[in-house]
């Protein structure tokens, strides 16, 4: 038996659990803020408890006396769970608070890609207060005739960035953004300002043990709340990928360059703080110019985890275990070649105010039926009922030999779940996906 235990309790924790327990050997133990059923069904014994604590992480660790752990949201990253545990004698496969640091500091993460002149690099200034130079610099963006990203530097659950010509109307208002990140301490109360880039995004994940790393398949993710793009930016509404596993979208010099920014990264953080383990999740804008990495994850990309854990092939523990001890140059990591589509069921009126405290039904002999994968996420089980606490509810994944076909599965489950939710039915069909490609054809010329 391996004793395994799982920091989080979303969808990607969920995810991750269903993968890890196709081992019969693992046995799982689960710290997590709510109590999610799907992983509370799997582990033998939960926790519920803030993952940033790290006395109720180390209570609980000694109680349950681990083999191994493995970390699921950013936040414990931050909180620096992974050294904690490591000190405790427990491989964990996430990063180190100081790796963690390429998606908790975006100014370190920028300066990392500048220094050793890594392709996908663009134009950014950090500033530590506000002035005169930070007004300047977003006034020459516009000169060049390039619009601001106004950031903090730090984490914001996704919630912190904001884009002149979408959220910010003009140049006065990201300056009023960031005088506002200043005064609340947002994100670490320091501002990050970038040029604004054009084109498709898409995320490559890797497994990493420091020396190599082994790429999953693309995804696309859908940041938007509402159908056709529209609305607030979300923790992600759903996601989709391809039986080749690359996105149509996407040339073969695209798929070569991303991987070989991926992979200069992975060098840079070995020469810069010693090494990164875990999952290293890029976040790209494909442009005219190729990939460019708007920010990087330490960890699984959430709803995304969900369609690469579906199609992986190799037992995770296998995965999880070479992570940790420096041997995935020896595993050939192989992923199905099938379709995947997530699609989130969420709170009416998320993320700008959704309901919380909400019951739902969720039909799970139906879902099952259907053959369609199902992830509980932030949602609390109390006396056998399921609330939503006003994030992401419920995500369901259906596999197929076409996106088509695996775009219905998810679709069709998604009518199995019923209170005051709402999902987004145009994630994984035809007109989106040809509408990406469209916007990248225009872009290219050609
Ligand atoms: N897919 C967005 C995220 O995981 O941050």
């Amino acid at each position: 038996m391996v004793r395994v235990l799982l920091i989080g309790g979303g969808a990607r924790e969920s995810a991750i659990a269903y993968t890890l327990k196709k081992n019969d050997e693992v046995k799982l133990y689960t710290l997590m803020k709510n109590k999610n059923p799907g992983i509370a069904r799997l582990s033998e014994e939960i926790k519920l408890a803030k993952e940033t604590d790290l006395n109720e992480v180390k209570s609980f660790t000694e109680k349950v006396k681990p083999d191994l752990a493995v970390v699921g949201p950013e936040a414990p990253l931050e909180a620096g769970v992974v050294d904690l545990l490591e000190d405790m004698g427990i491989p964990t496969v996430g990063p180190k608070k100081v790796a963690a640091q390429i998606e908790t500091n975006k100014e370190f993460m920028r300066n990392l890609l500048k220094k050793y002149n890594i392709k996908g690099s663009l134009m950014f200034k950090a500033f530590e207060e506000y002035g005169e130079e930070l007004e300047s610099f977003i006034d020459e963006l516009t000169e060049k005739g390039i619009k601001a990203v106004v950031k903090p530097v730090g984490l914001t659950g996704g919630k912190g960035v904001k884009v002149v010509g979408e959220q910010l109307k003009d140049n006065e208002e990201a300056k009023k953004y960031a005088k506002e990140i200043f005064e609340t301490g947002l994100g670490g109360g320091k501002v990050l300002i970038e040029e604004k880039l054009e084109g498709v995004e898409f995320t490559l994940h890797g497994f990493v043990d420091i020396d190599s790393i082994k790429f999953t398949p693309f995804v696309q993710d859908h940041p938007h709340a509402l159908e056709g793009d529209k609305g607030s930016i979300t923790g992600g509404m759903g996601s989709y990928s391809c039986p080749d596993h690359n996105l149509p979208f996407m040339t073969e010099e695209d798929v070569k360059l991303a991987k070989e920014i991926m992979e200069g990264t992975v060098k840079a953080l070995k020469e810069e703080v010693g090494g990164y383990k875990g999952i290293l999740y890029g976040q790209f804008m494909l442009t005219k110019d190729g990939p460019k990495i708007i920010e990087y994850n330490a960890r699984f990309g959430d709803p995304e985890a969900m369609n690469i854990l579906a199609i992986l092939k190799n037992d995770f523990l296998e995965i999880c275990d070479a992570i940790v001890n420096k041997k995935l140059k020896n595993v050939d990591v192989e992923f199905e070649n099938k379709a995947t589509v997530c699609k989130y069921v969420v709170p009416k009126g998320y993320p700008d105010n959704p309901v919380k405290g909400e019951p739902i039904t969720v039909d799970e002999e139906s879902i099952e039926k259907l053959g369609a994968i199902l992830h509980y996420a932030s949602v609390n089980e109390e006396n056998g009922t399921i609330y939503m606490t006003g994030s992401r509810a419920v995500a369901v994944i259906g596999v197929a030999n076409t996106i088509e076909e695996a775009e219905k599965i998810a679709e069709e489950a998604t009518k199995y779940i019923k209170g005051e939710v709402y999902h987004r039915s145009d994630i994984g069909k035809k007109e989106l996906i040809k509408k990406r490609i469209e916007t990248m054809r225009q872009l290219r010329g050609f």
